[in-house]
């Protein structure tokens, strides 16, 4: 039984094996072929935060696949009123197949894992988000080919999507440009263990050299889900930081734009580049659903 909190814990054959069948279930899903590879199983979905395409594409492919989910959030669960995330753990374990937890401490995950008997799914921490890099490697090669070897620039904050895009490095070996401003670096232990993994990642506060001649540029909001209260002080931070035309130009002619959504037009991104015809944020979205289809697949028949 494998879990999946950080792209770290499954090996590169593994995540290689479940993008290409992901392929194969989005071929499936477009041509109305049935297939109902999780019949009789069923997903419990723990929210702790707000969600769009995490909850949709797990839900609606739990479906897809012949099974069920179970949305639970926080405030209707006993686990939102304090039940021991252990016994909420242990309890879930006998009666759903699977269960993903977005919330707020990385720690909770981990510990719901190790008391769980099921798999579980980091569907987004403070820490990582490992199910949209999944989508966004999917979206990567159905736009252009495998992405060893290419080199992926990062501009703004060093969160969970930074954390992610660092973790993938190792998992897909691809080179990484992160320019962050100075006091919003990543996670430097995430970043070193990644580095001794064999990861090729540049850290720097220039984004002109971060973006100079790579062929993915990526980016996300200045303010994530638990920072409202810090969104004018990281405006002032992130003023420069913003991905636009200008930025774009620096990378390949070739290159693409790619941002995990919600975006927040004129800030991180300008709204010709995030609409413009380098971006590929609408497939990114879509391949949620078929990434995460193929996860489950591959975590529940282990
Ligand atoms: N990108 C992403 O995880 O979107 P949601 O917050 O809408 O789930
Ligand atoms: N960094 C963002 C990602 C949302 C999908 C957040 O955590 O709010």
């Amino acid at each position: 039984m494998k879990h999946f909190l950080t792209l770290l814990d499954l090996k590169p054959y593994e995540l290689a094996h479940i993008l290409n069948r992901a392929f194969e279930l989005k071929v499936m899903q477009k041509a109305g072929k049935t297939h109902h590879t999780l019949a009789g199983k069923t997903l419990g979905m723990i929210f702790d935060k707000a969600s769009t395409r995490t909850r949709v594409s797990f839900e609606v492919g739990m479906y897809q696949m012949g099974g069920h989910a179970l949305f639970l959030h926080s405030g209707t669960t006993q686990l939102g009123r304090g039940e021991p995330v252990e016994d909420s753990a242990r309890v879930l374990s006998r009666m759903v197949d699977a269960v993903i937890i977005r919330t707020f401490d990385h720690a909770m995950v981990e510990r719901f894992a190790r008391y769980a008997s099921i798999p579980v799914i980091n569907a987004l921490t403070d820490l990582t988000h490992p199910c949209q890099i999944l989508a966004d490697i999917m979206t990567y090669m159905q736009h252009r080919d495998e992405i060893r070897g290419r080199t992926v620039a990062w501009v703004g904050d060093g969160n969970n999507m930074a954390h992610s895009w660092i973790n993938g490095a190792v998992a897909f070996g691809y080179h990484l440009n992160l320019a962050c401003p100075k006091a919003y670096a990543p996670d430097e232990s995430l970043l070193n263990k990644a580095r001794s993994l064999g990861a090729q990642i540049e850290l720097t506060h220039d984004i002109r050299a971060a973006v100079s001649g790579v062929d993915l540029v990526t980016t996300d909001v200045w303010a994530s889900m638990g920072q409202e209260k810090e969104k004018i002080e990281r405006e002032k931070a992130f003023s420069g930081f913003m991905v636009d035309s200008c930025v774009m130009a620096y990378a390949k002619p070739s290159a693409l734009f790619m941002h995990c959504l919600p975006a927040h037009r004129g800030e991180e991104v300008s709204a010709n580049v995030i609409d413009g015809p380098q971006s590929i944020v609408w497939d990114e979205a879509e391949n949620r659903l078929h990434a995460q289809k193929s996860l489950l697949e591959f975590l529940l028949q282990q």
